[in-house]
């Protein structure tokens, strides 16, 4: 299980994250809710790495994280999908999936079937450039990617943002697919309701830094979200 207790973060003089506790357990689809600009993905920055907490821990399974950078993290299991998907649009498909190779030792070093099966398309398409991918597929590229890694958890950050319906629907039953086969972690951030409440099984809703809302998503107050949602 991941917990962030606690967390503070500054981009300079400018705090993004206040008193910030969350935890998502293996299994379970846990699902940090808000609207632009609230510290969605500075969350995820602190989780993986990229950014540093000012006050707080960050622990997985136990052990703290604090300090680890971004590649280390990637090791212990942190599978992350970055906001915006950051393809290498001039790499092939399967030269993309490859990159996610970096954290894994030597027998490791192979694509599990396992990705084809969910996006079928990305098989169709290895040799096409990254760049050359609409946005869902692109989108299932870095959910690809990031399983390569083998994570324990799979943190993405608005997985559904500009992305058409009809893949939005084949995202929600890839992610629905790990937690249930593979008993992982899924930590999603997103600012669309509809897609939260159905795949999520904890939602939290972030606002201006801050945790306000905690609790199972079967007793999510829609109306109150929606209030945290909108300006
Ligand atoms: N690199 C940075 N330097 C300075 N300020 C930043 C930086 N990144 C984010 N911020 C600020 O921190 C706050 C939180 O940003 P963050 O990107 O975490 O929000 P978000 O919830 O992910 O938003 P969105 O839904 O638009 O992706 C915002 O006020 C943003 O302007
Ligand atoms: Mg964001």
């Amino acid at each position: 299980m991941l917990t962030v207790n606690n967390v503070n973060l500054h981009y300079g003089a400018a705090q993004a994250l206040r008193g910030v506790s969350v935890t998502a357990e293996m299994g379970k689809i846990t699902c940090v809710l808000g609207r632009n600009g609230v510290g969605k993905s500075s969350l995820l920055r602190a989780v993986t790495g990229q950014h540093p907490v000012s006050a707080g821990t960050i622990s997985f399974e136990g052990e703290v994280l604090n300090g680890l950078p971004p590649y280390a993290r990637a090791k212990h299991g942190i599978g992350y999908v970055p906001q915006g998907r950051e393809i290498f649009p001039l790499l092939t498909v399967q030269e993309n999936l490859e990159s996610g190779y970096a954290p894994l030792g030597r027998k490791d070093r192979f694509i599990p079937d396992e990705i084809f099966s969910l996006f079928p398309v990305l098989k169709s398409m290895l040799g096409r450039r990254g760049g050359d991918l609409s946005g869902g597929q692109q989108q299932q590229l870095a959910i690809g990617r990031a399983m390569v890694t083998r994570p324990k958890i799979l943190v993405l950050d608005e997985p559904t943002e500009g992305i058409q319906p009809s893949i939005i629907k084949d995202i929600g039953r890839a992610i629905r697919y790990l937690r249930d086969s593979t008993g992982m972690a899924i930590l999603l951030v997103e600012q669309y309701l509809d897609f939260c409440r159905e795949l999520a099984d904890q939602v939290y809703i972030m606002d201006r830094g801050e945790i306000v809302h905690e609790g199972p998503a079967e007793t999510l107050d829609t109306a109150e979200a929606r209030r945290h949602l909108t300006v």
